[in-house]
């Protein structure tokens, strides 16, 4: 299959303005014919199908490699089109839209049962997001369906923040792919239940807790995301995830002793013949040996280290990387979004140096 591939620079143009675009216009039409497209959104690149047509919604697994029974989230213009399918939006969930969309929160609601059945992956629940980025604004508008869009990676992999990453996992799989830049937030957007009585985070993002509870204050954190015996309640949080290549660790704490278990978990890869990656920030890439020691971000800025992420993630891919070593973060906020997503990769090989646990 050709991919075609369209570029559109959103920069200080006006909704109305990229309604027009002729890109816009064409990829709207494939989704509407029931074909596959690409586009960014404010949290990652998205694989975008019509979310009522069975058939291709079905085609995003396929060309993902995704698993059948992780449900997608279906993503719309705007908050009044949903109401056409879903059963009820309670007030928890009314709250948190009206403060959060268009932006990165998913709301996990009870839907009538109309949408294509591989989008929920026969639950009685859909996600639903209205996306803040303009280009995604943009199409959903134009196509006038529900877009059923899971991030645009090869499963397993990082998610993709680039057309580039998108390109690299799904040429030649995709029929389309609009390259509006790279993605702002880089992590996925947060994903809350409101089904029950206490709203419940299923997956940390661009949204944080803090500000959730700023909003609704009974909102509370999936305690299957903690890990040990509970299944999460969020399909897709269980996979291995956002991995790169190499074994990788994630070494928890602060300060010195941070630094220096880092170290000695980089030197014991390059004892043991491996090429070596560390991940770190710019206050501290001056402080190791490595094969190749990545800044991702200022620490000081976790806006900056999510933004950076998935990029920093595939290129030790793209190196050739063997075993990989990062830093993690303590804090609330962008850093538990940023720590869930580094646990993954790590498939939860997690060093913590204030508790002296090792694996
Ligand atoms: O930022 C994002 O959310 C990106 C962009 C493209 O919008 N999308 C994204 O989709 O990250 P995906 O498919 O990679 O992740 C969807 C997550 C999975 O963890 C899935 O299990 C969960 O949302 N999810 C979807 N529907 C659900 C439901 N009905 N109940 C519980 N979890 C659900
Ligand atoms: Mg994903």
């Amino acid at each position: 299959m050709n991919t075609r591939r369209w570029q559109i620079d959103p920069g200080g143009r006006s909704l109305p303005s990229l309604r027009n675009d002729p890109a816009v216009g064409e990829a709207a039409a494939m989704l509407r014919a029931g074909k596959l497209v690409a586009f960014p959104t404010e949290t990652v690149y998205g694989l975008g199908a019509d979310a009522s047509d069975d058939l291709a919604v079905r085609s995003i697994f396929r060309a993902k490699d995704r698993p059948s029974d992780n449900p997608l989230i279906v993503h719309v213009a705007e908050e009044s089109v949903l109401y056409d399918w879903i059963r009820k939006m309670p007030e928890t969930g009314r709250r948190l839209a009206s403060a959060f969309w268009p932006g990165p929160l998913t709301l996990v609601l009870e839907h009538r049962g109309t949408l294509a059945s591989s989008v929920t992956a026969g639950l009685s629940t859909v996600g639903v997001r209205v996306p803040s980025h303009p280009v995604a604004r943009a199409l959903l508008f134009q196509a006038g369906v529900p877009v059923a869009a899971p991030s645009a990676n090869r499963s397993g992999k990082p998610s993709p923040t680039s057309a580039e990453h998108v390109w690299g996992d799904l040429a030649g799989r995709i029929h389309g792919l609009l390259d509006g830049g790279p993605s702002g937030v880089g992590v996925e957007s947060t994903v809350v239940d409101v089904t029950g009585p206490t709203p419940l985070l299923l997956r940390p993002g661009g949204i944080t807790l803090d500000r959730l509870q700023q909003v609704t204050p009974t909102v509370e954190v999936d305690p299957g995301l903690q890990g040990g015996a509970v299944v999460p309640r969020s399909p897709g949080v269980k996979y291995r995830h956002y991995a790169p290549r190499g074994e990788m660790w994630v070494v928890a704490g602060s300060g010195e002793a941070q630094v220096k278990r880092v170290q000695a978990l980089a030197d014991e890869g390059t004892a043991a013949g491996y090429k070596v990656g560390i991940l770190t920030t710019e206050e501290r890439r001056k402080r190791y040996r490595a094969d190749w020691v990545l800044p991702c971000g200022r620490r000081s800025d976790p806006a900056s280290v999510a933004r950076n992420l998935y990029r920093v993630l595939r290129c030790f891919d793209e190196l050739g990387a063997e075993w990989i070593v990062a830093e993690g973060f303590e804090g609330k906020g962008l850093y538990d979004s940023v720590m869930n997503r580094l646990s993954k990769a790590a498939d939860g090989r997690l060093i913590d140096t204030n508790t002296n646990l090792s694996p």
